[in-house]
């Protein structure tokens, strides 16, 4: 990583923290987020990708700098486009509104999109990046919300990240299939956030008979976010006749390769799995996993459900481990969350079948 001054340090966070609420809104397109600091390294800008068709994030963030952009910096999570598309190139828009340097944090890979960094080198424009390498980020640093679109188009495949709630010794449902609440409100509340960033999220036919979850991203006060993800379930069971989730997309298959081409056929970039145990291990043994979301509980149920359960036959070796960097480490009220990512993307030739 290229070190920075604590100023552009914040920039980059707040450029981050831009780009994740406009995440699951986006897609095809990365939820990148950019802010302008004015020449004396004030915030005077910040925006994040509108819609398909819609601005870039660095056109939003210079249309809110305004005049005061000139002789500024402008801190973009991804390398600002160099073509003509639906929208102008943001390179041009830069270089027009007076930016005298720029900083991304990612390169883009994209062939006709990428190369904005050249542009603006060209314009004399002081340019910084990447900071980072998207298949080699190190730990401690939380995941950048274009990160899972990044690695979709590494991976040819939309993101997969699963998520589960657990007790400290492992198990994600009491013996008798009861599993709510394991953790508490705050935890609760960050699921449903994280919902609302998604472009999908995935259960198995075993959860919506076990509990018959609405799938629903919600605030604290049951009001719905602006943005709902799409609701996919699968399994080859029906949907039960009072399923909440009915207007959700039933997938009668256990073919996860196929699950993952049909989300991408509809535009899903970034997936959200929720379990349960069978269908999460079913990721894992399949090497579809490219982040967990873990939510620890301080308590125990000494049997029950593991969170993730073997269901599939599968017979493993140690040298076979999957490594994953931890990324964050949060507390939510009485619970912690770990979130760990994929150490290394695989490469496009070295797809893993899935069972
Ligand atoms: N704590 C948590 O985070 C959490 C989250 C969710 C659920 N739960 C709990 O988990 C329990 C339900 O567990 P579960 O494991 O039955 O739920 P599940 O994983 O949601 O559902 C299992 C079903 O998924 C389908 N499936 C689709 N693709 C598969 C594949 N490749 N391999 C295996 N199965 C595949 C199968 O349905 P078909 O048989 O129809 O093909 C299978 O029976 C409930 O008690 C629920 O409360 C806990």
């Amino acid at each position: 990583m290229i070190p920075l001054d604590r100023v552009l340090e914040d920039a980059v966070r707040r450029a981050d923290a831009a780009g994740h609420t406009v995440r699951g809104t986006t897609s095809p397109n990365p939820p990148v987020g950019a802010v302008v600091l004015n020449i004396d390294g004030a915030v005077v800008g910040v925006g994040a990708t509108s819609p398909p068709g819609g601005a870039h994030a660095e056109v939003n963030a210079l249309a809110d700098a305004g005049e005061r952009a000139r002789g500024g910096t402008a801190v973009v999570t991804l390398e600002p486009c160099n073509h003509t598309g639906r929208t102008g190139p943001c390179s041009r828009a830069l270089v027009e509104a007076g930016i005298a340097r720029v900083i991304f944090v990612f390169a883009d890979p994209g062939k006709v999109e990428g190369g904005g960094a050249e542009f603006l080198r060209g314009h004399g424009v002081e340019v910084t990046g990447p900071l980072y390498d998207p298949t080699d980020m190190p730990a401690g640093v939380p995941v950048f919300s274009v990160e899972p679109w990044l690695a979709a188009q590494h991976l040819g495949r939309p993101y997969v990240t699963v998520k589960y709630a657990a007790t400290m010794d492992g198990f994600a449902a009491a013996t008798d299939g009861t599993s709510q609440w394991i953790t508490g409100e705050q935890a609760r509340e960050r699921v449903h956030l994280d919902r609302s960033r998604r472009d999908a999220i995935l259960v198995g036919s075993g959860t919506v008979a076990a509990d018959n979850p609405r799938l629903t991203a919600r605030r604290p006060d049951e009001s719905l976010y602006d943005h709902q993800p799409l609701r996919v379930v699968v399994g080859a069971t029906g949907l039960r006749e009072d399923a909440a989730v009915r207007p959700a997309l039933h997938m009668p298959t256990r073919d996860l390769q196929e699950v993952l081409r049909e989300l991408a056929d509809r535009g899903v970039v970034d997936v959200l799995v929720e379990g349960g145990p069978h269908l999460a291990a079913a990721f894992i043994a399949a090497g579809l996993v490219d982040a967990v979301e873990a939510y620890t509980a301080p308590a125990l149920l000494g049997a029950g459900l593991p969170a993730v359960a073997a269901g599939v036959d599968v017979q493993t070796t140690i040298s076979g481990i999957q490594q994953f960097t931890l990324r964050e480490v949060a507390t939510l009220g009485r619970d912690v969350l770990t979130v760990m990512t994929r150490r290394c993307l695989p490469s496009r030739g070295a797809r893993i079948e899935g069972n």
